[in-house]
């Protein structure tokens, strides 16, 4: 295992350890339920992609999202570089044996290559993943999003926007809300990290959107926050 497999390895599984030990799970900002929202979400890629590939759920966390998604597609594979979270995700979820939840880092060619040549080509859904790798791993990121696509997959990608921080600092002024401490404090933005992390000349880009959002779990006042976000849609051009 090399350095970077191992140091987002430690830091996400003691992350989520601590969560499940702890009994926390209700206070992770990002896990909402999907019944309310990820339904939008399917609506935004579902045209665009072979229904016939598999659909994986790149850095699924405790696979609300992942589980969710098996009740729309044929084949949902659910992986997250945590091994705590996948067996997690494997247990607290009812999802009838659809989802084949797998360890897996994307920061780790030899592994894209293995999944990609034992699955095949296949479409890829990746939520809130993007904005927690460090800047200088993006690149091996999106080499693994590209191995795993193979020539017929297609990627949405859903990230926090730049006032994302700005938005969550406010609704969590108590700090009872847990955030890992390997979190980012950049967000995505369209204009400029679209072209220099999926740039024209390799990729096509299917649809956008600019002003939506990823709901959080409730709120103290009960309510669901809406935390600023942007989707792209994309496939390889080969
Ligand atoms: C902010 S959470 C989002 C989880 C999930 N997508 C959701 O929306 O509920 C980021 C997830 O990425 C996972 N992750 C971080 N680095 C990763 C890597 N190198 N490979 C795979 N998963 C990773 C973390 O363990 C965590 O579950």
């Amino acid at each position: 295992m090399n350095q970077k497999t191992m140091r987002y390895r430690q830091h996400w599984d003691s992350y989520w350890r601590h969560i499940v030990d702890n009994n926390l799970q209700g206070r992770v900002l990002w896990e909402s339920e999907p019944e309310r929202f990820a339904g939008e979400e399917i609506e935004r890629f579902r045209p665009f992609i072979n229904q016939d590939l598999p659909l994986l759920d790149l850095g699924c966390g405790s696979g609300k999202q992942t589980s969710f998604m098996a009740q729309h597609f044929n084949r949902v594979i659910g992986v997250d570089v945590s091994p705590a979270v996948v067996d997690h995700a494997r247990q607290s979820n009812d999802d009838n044996g659809r989802v084949d939840w797998r360890v897996f880092n994307a920061l780790n060619a030899d592994e894209a290559v293995a999944l990609h040549d034992e699955i095949g080509d296949m479409n890829i859904y990746v939520r809130g993943v993007f904005h927690v790798i460090d800047k200088k791993d993006r690149e091996q990121f999106v080499s693994t999003i590209e191995t795993l696509l193979g020539t017929e997959g297609t990627l949405y990608l859903i990230e926090l926007t730049v006032e994302a921080l700005t938005y969550v600092r406010s609704i969590n002024r108590d700090g009872s809300i847990r955030f890992p401490k390997v979190v980012q404090p950049t967000g995505f933005n369209n204009a400029s990290d679209q072209e220099s992390y999926f740039p024209s000349e390799r990729w096509e880009l299917l649809a956008s959107g600019e002003d939506v959002s990823l709901p959080t779990i409730p709120l103290e006042d009960g309510k669901v926050g809406a935390v600023p976000a942007n989707y792209l849609v994309l496939r390889r051009k080969i």
